[in-house]
C-alpha cells in the first residue's frame, strides 16, 4: 500500500484529507511523461500555448470561491486572502497569454555586409517547481503559466503541508490538457522524501529549478543545481522593513503595516517584520499600532500552518522575553483548537540577532529612528533584501529611497507596505533572498534559452573584427 500523506486543517488540527506519496516509480513515469510532452509542446505556436493557459485561467475564474475556501481550510489564510490566491493567479493566467504574443528577441546591425544578426527565445524543457506552504497554488502559477506559454513541461513539487491544494490545481489542469490533446504539460509529485526530492533537484532533464522556500534550503538547492549547469530562480527569506518618517500620512502607514504583519499571521515572505518610525512621531504612531492591534481577530490573521510553526512562534517569544526585551502586546497562544497566536509587537534593536533572522510568524519589530540616513541603513542591515517601504510625502525622502543608496531590495516602495504586490512586475529579491525574478515584467526570460543568430545572405566569407585570413595571402 502507498503511504499517505496527512493534510491537517490548522483552524482545526484535525486532518482534512490525505494524498498519496509519490514513489521513485511515480516520479519516473511523471518524468518521462513530461519528456514525451516537451518533445510536442514546444512544437505548438506560442500564441496556441498562450490559448490553453487561458482554458485554465477560465477554469480558476468559475472556480475562485471553491479553491478559496479550500486554501482558506489547508494553509490557514483568511477566506478572503484565500479568494485574492485564487485572483492573483487568474491574473497571472491572463498575464501569460499576452506574454506568449511577446516572446521578443532583438535584431541588431551586424558589422558585416549582407549579413543578418538576431536573437530568438526557446523554451528550456522540463521546469521544476518546488512551492512552499504558505502561498500554495498562487506561486505554482507565477512559474507555470509562464514556463508553459515559453514552451516548457512543469513538474511540481508542492510542499507537503498543503497537498490538497496541489491537487486540486493539478486536477483542473489536467481537465484542460486532455480537452486540448496535451497531457503531460503540468504534472506534480507530492513527497516528503528527502532522496526523492534531491533526485529531482539532481535531475539533469530539469535543466531549471525554481524554488521558493527557506534561504536555508535554497543554498543547499543552489549549489547542487550549479553543480550540474543547471539554473535556479530562487526567492528565499525576507526581513522586510517599513520606514515612517515624520511628514508620513500616518493613517496610511498604519493600515500598511497592520496588513503587512498581521496578515496571513505573517506567513508570508513579504511580512513587514521591522518598523522603524521616526523619533517625533514614533509614540504616537506605535500608541495608534496597538490600538489597532487590539482590535484583531484570529479570524483575520487566521492561524499559523502547523504545530512546527508554533513551536517557532513560541522560541521566538521565550528568547526575547529572557533577553528582558519589552513585548508592547501579544506574545501567547490562543487558547483554543487551532494553531492560533496573538500578533505581536516588540519594541528592538536592529543589532539583535533574532531581529536579523525571519521567524515565519506575526512577530513585529518597532524601532525608533532620527535621521532616514540611518533608517535606510538599519533596514538594509540585515542578509535577507525582499521588500521593503518608505511612507513619506517628502519628494527627496522618497527618491533618496529609491536611489542607489536607498534600499537594496528587489522590491522597494512609496506609501504602499511591503506584501500584497501585483503580480505584473517582476517578483523577487537580492542577497541572501537568493536574486530570483517571478511573475511579471520580462521574467519570462528565465524559463527560455536565447539563441544568438547570424545569417549570412552575400557570396563573400567576411570575417568579424575585420580579420583576414587568406590562405593566398603573402607573408
Ligand atoms: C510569498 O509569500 O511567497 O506580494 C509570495 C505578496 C504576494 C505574494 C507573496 N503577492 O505578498
Amino acid at each position: 500500500m502507498t503511504r499517505k500523506i496527512v493534510s491537517i486543517n490548522p483552524h482545526t488540527e484535525s486532518p482534512l484529507g490525505s494524498v498519496s506519496a509519490a514513489t521513485s516509480k511515480d516520479y519516473q513515469r511523471i518524468m518521462t511523461n513530461a519528456e514525451k510532452a516537451f518533445a510536442s509542446w514546444r512544437t505548438l505556436p506560442a500564441p496556441k500555448r498562450g490559448e490553453v493557459v487561458r482554458q485554465i485561467g477560465d477554469a480558476l475564474r468559475k472556480q475562485k470561491s471553491r479553491l478559496g475556501t479550500l486554501i482558506s481550510q489547508e494553509m490557514g489564510k483568511s477566506k478572503e486572502e484565500g479568494d485574492g490566491e485564487v485572483q492573483e493567479m487568474i491574473d497571472m493566467a491572463d498575464f501569460a497569454v499576452g506574454q506568449s504574443r511577446m516572446l521578443y528577441g532583438l535584431t541588431m546591425q551586424s558589422e558585416r555586409p549582407e549579413h543578418r544578426l538576431y536573437e530568438q527565445w526557446h523554451p528550456l524543457g522540463i521546469v521544476g517547481v518546488i512551492t512552499a506552504f504558505n502561498f500554495p497554488m498562487a506561486v505554482w502559477s507565477w512559474n507555470a503559466f509562464i514556463a508553459a506559454i515559453a514552451g516548457n513541461c512543469v513538474v511540481w513539487k508542492p510542499s507537503p503541508k498543503v497537498p490538497l491544494c496541489a491537487l486540486e490545481v493539478q486536477k483542473i489542469c489536467d481537465k484542460v490538457m486532455a480537452k486540448n490533446n496535451c497531457k503531460g504539460v503540468f504534472s506534480y509529485f507530492v513527497t516528503d522524501d528527502v532522496t526523492l526530492i534531491n533526485r529531482f533537484v539532481d535531475d539533469k532533464r530539469v535543466p531549471l529549478i525554481s524554488f521558493t522556500g527557506s534561504t536555508a534550503v535554497g543554498n543547499k538547492i543552489a549549489q547542487r543545481v550549479a553543480a550540474r549547469f543547471g539554473r535556479t530562480i530562487l526567492e528565499c527569506s525576507g526581513n522586510n522593513a517599513v520606514i515612517v518618517d515624520e511628514t508620513a500620512d500616518l493613517k496610511l502607514a498604519l493600515s500598511a503595516v497592520l496588513f503587512g504583519a498581521v496578515g496571513t499571521c505573517g506567513q508570508r515572505c513579504t511580512t513587514t517584520r521591522r518598523v522603524f518610525v521616526q523619533d517625533s512621531v514614533y509614540d504616537h504612531f506605535v500608541r495608534a499600532l496597538i490600538k489597532a492591534y487590539n482590535g484583531v481577530t484570529a479570524e483575520l490573521t487566521g492561524p499559523l500552518v502547523d504545530a512546527q510553526a508554533l513551536a517557532n512562534y513560541e522560541a521566538a517569544i521565550k528568547d526575547l522575553k529572557a533577553s528582558g526585551v519589552k513585548i508592547l502586546i501579544g506574545g501567547k497562544r490562543i487558547r483554543k483548537p487551532g494553531y492560533f497566536v496573538e500578533p505581536t509587537i516588540v519594541e528592538a534593536n536592529n543589532d539583535w540577532p533574532i531581529v536579523k533572522q525571519e521567524t515565519f510568524a506575526p512577530i513585529l519589530y518597532v524601532m525608533r529612528y532620527t535621521k532616514l540616513e540611518d533608517a535606510i541603513a538599519a533596514q538594509n542591515d540585515v542578509e535577507q533584501g525582499l521588500s521593503s517601504s518608505l511612507f513619506t510625502t517628502n519628494l527627496k525622502n522618497a527618491e533618496l529611497f529609491l536611489s542607489a543608496r536607498g534600499s537594496d531590495c528587489g522590491i522597494a516602495n512609496i506609501n504602499v507596505g511591503t506584501s500584497g504586490a501585483e503580480i505584473g512586475g517582476a517578483f523577487g529579491g537580492e542577497k541572501s533572498t537568493g536574486g530570483g525574478r517571478e511573475s511579471g515584467s520580462d521574467s519570462w526570460k528565465a524559463y527560455m534559452r536565447r539563441q544568438t543568430n547570424t545569417i549570412n545572405w552575400s557570396n563573400q566569407l567576411p570575417l568579424a573584427q575585420d580579420i583576414r585570413f587568406d590562405l593566398t595571402r603573402r607573408k
